[in-house]
């Protein structure tokens, strides 16, 4: 169940004067405020009626922008540099190594819904590859005991405790 109520995503709506132009900030801010990293249907469709955008223009918005998720995810996207030239030759390592540490594989969720581990291309921090982001924060330069310790941090809910192994 959403911990989501339609009046707060109305608040939501009205943050932004209720303007269709600012639909993707809505409905980032709606995932966001979701817990689940996730825009759900029921949503989507109060947000099409209230700014009288049709629901398939709400939902081609999801997407097709790689940021959202209609399904729910974990509190901690943990998106894996998969691009050259930092993921070129360690892309598949660094990925092993988030899976051996979450215990699940790419795409997927853990069972405690912290984490879901996901690829991305790059985010511009090229000169400390291997890389991976969550949230703002891009932690770099990674070796299998760090993924191991963000992995940990994600699930204990400290991972702004590791801000020295951020780039
Ligand atoms: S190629 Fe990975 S951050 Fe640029």
């Amino acid at each position: 169940m959403s911990r989501l109520t339609e009046a707060r995503v109305l608040e939501i709506m009205e943050k932004y004067g209720n303007d269709a132009q600012q639909l993707v900030a809505i409905l980032l801010d709606v995932q966001e405020a979701s817990g689940k990293n996730c825009v759900e249907r029921e949503w989507a469709g109060l947000i099409s009626k209230k700014l009288d955008v049709p629901l398939a223009k709400v939902h081609e918005i999801i997407t097709f922008y790689a940021m959202f998720s209609t399904t729910p995810r974990g509190e901690y996207l943990v998106e894996i540099c998969q691009s050259t030239p930092c993921g070129f030759d360690k892309a598949e390592q660094v990925v092993a190594w988030f899976e051996k540490a979450s215990g699940v594989t790419m795409g997927q969720t853990t069972p405690d819904g912290k984490v879901t581990l996901m690829r991305t291309s790059c985010v511009g921090a090229c000169d400390v590859g291997p890389v991976a982001k969550i949230g703002d924060e891009v932690f770099g330069n990674l070796t299998e005991e760090k993924v191991s310790a963000i992995v940990a941090a994600c699930r204990n809910g400290n991972l702004e405790s590791m801000g020295e192994m951020t780039c």
